[in-house]
């Protein structure tokens, strides 16, 4: 026989603890999460389990700021990333920020520091930013999955980004629900096919719908446009430079947006 969603409930919420999203998500008794989480279900047909027999639903303690859900997410073990991982790589920025940005998630730079966007396609988002005349203060960056996955070079001690799987990113998706309540952005940007197809529907094609405003629950303004890793692979400079130029054009869109407002 199937537990009952309770029974459920309270075992996981023994085994996972103080850090895990179960003991904070439920605590955005506001509207505005509720409608949100439930527009998203709706909308994505899932149940309110975000990964299969795991359920993210009790809370006790209130986390309504970025420093707490900071501290909570730093002993998550709702997936198994966190055993490989340095540590939890949190968002960055201000909660008043009008803009989110959402990455794949940390790579070898970040899971060292613990700060999101600090290795080279962070130096290339922030260039970006800047030749687009967004203030990098205006901006709260983060990932669909907040730990590092990776698996070990052939040879040598390099560690190589592995893709994270539908259930690594559902497994996180209460952290991000959790910043999107708090930073309540007018604009969010997808950075990629990972973030936009995990935010926008598996449909979503970053090569065909790039700058496009898509209606969404999520926030004002959703767009999704590359990742900036995807230019640091260009095949030869005159391909980066025109890359670059196109990712800063869809910037530049989303700095007059910002005007607008
Ligand atoms: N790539 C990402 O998607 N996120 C980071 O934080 C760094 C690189």
């Amino acid at each position: 026989m199937l537990p009952c969603p309770h029974i459920v409930l309270s075992e996981q919420a023994g085994s996972f603890g103080r850090g895990s999203p179960s003991f904070v998500i439920a605590d955005w008794l506001s509207p505005r999460f509720f409608l949100m989480r439930n527009a998203l279900k709706h909308k994505r047909g899932i149940s309110p389990s975000p990964s299969g027999n795991r359920s993210f639903e009790p809370a006790q303690t209130p986390a309504s700021s970025l420093p707490s859900l900071r501290q909570a997410a730093a002993s998550c073990k709702a997936c198994d990333l966190w055993k490989t991982a340095t540590q939890t790589v949190f968002g960055e920025g201000s909660s008043h920020a009008h803009i989110m940005m959402v990455g794949e998630q940390p790579g070898d730079l970040e899971d060292r520091t613990g700060r999101p966007f600090v290795g080279p396609a962070g130096k290339l988002l922030d260039q970006a930013l800047s030749e687009a005349g967004i203030d990098r203060s205006d901006v709260y960056v983060t990932n669909v999955v907040k730990h590092f996955k990776w698996s070990p070079a052939e040879r040598g001690k390099r560690r190589i980004h592995k893709k994270p799987r539908d259930s690594d990113i559902q497994a996180c998706r209460p952290w991000l629900d959790a910043e999107l309540a708090v930073v309540k952005p007018k604009i969010l940007v997808c950075l990629g096919a990972t973030a936009a197809q995990s935010l926008l529907g598996k449909e979503f094609r970053v090569s065909r719908q790039r700058g496009q405003i898509i209606e969404s629950p999520l926030a004002p303004h959703v767009v999704a446009t590359v990742h900036p890793s995807s230019i640091l692979r260009a095949q030869d400079d005159e391909s980066r430079h025109s890359q670059m130029q196109a990712f800063v054009q869809d910037l530049k869109h989303i700095a007059q947006l910002i005007k607008k407002k």
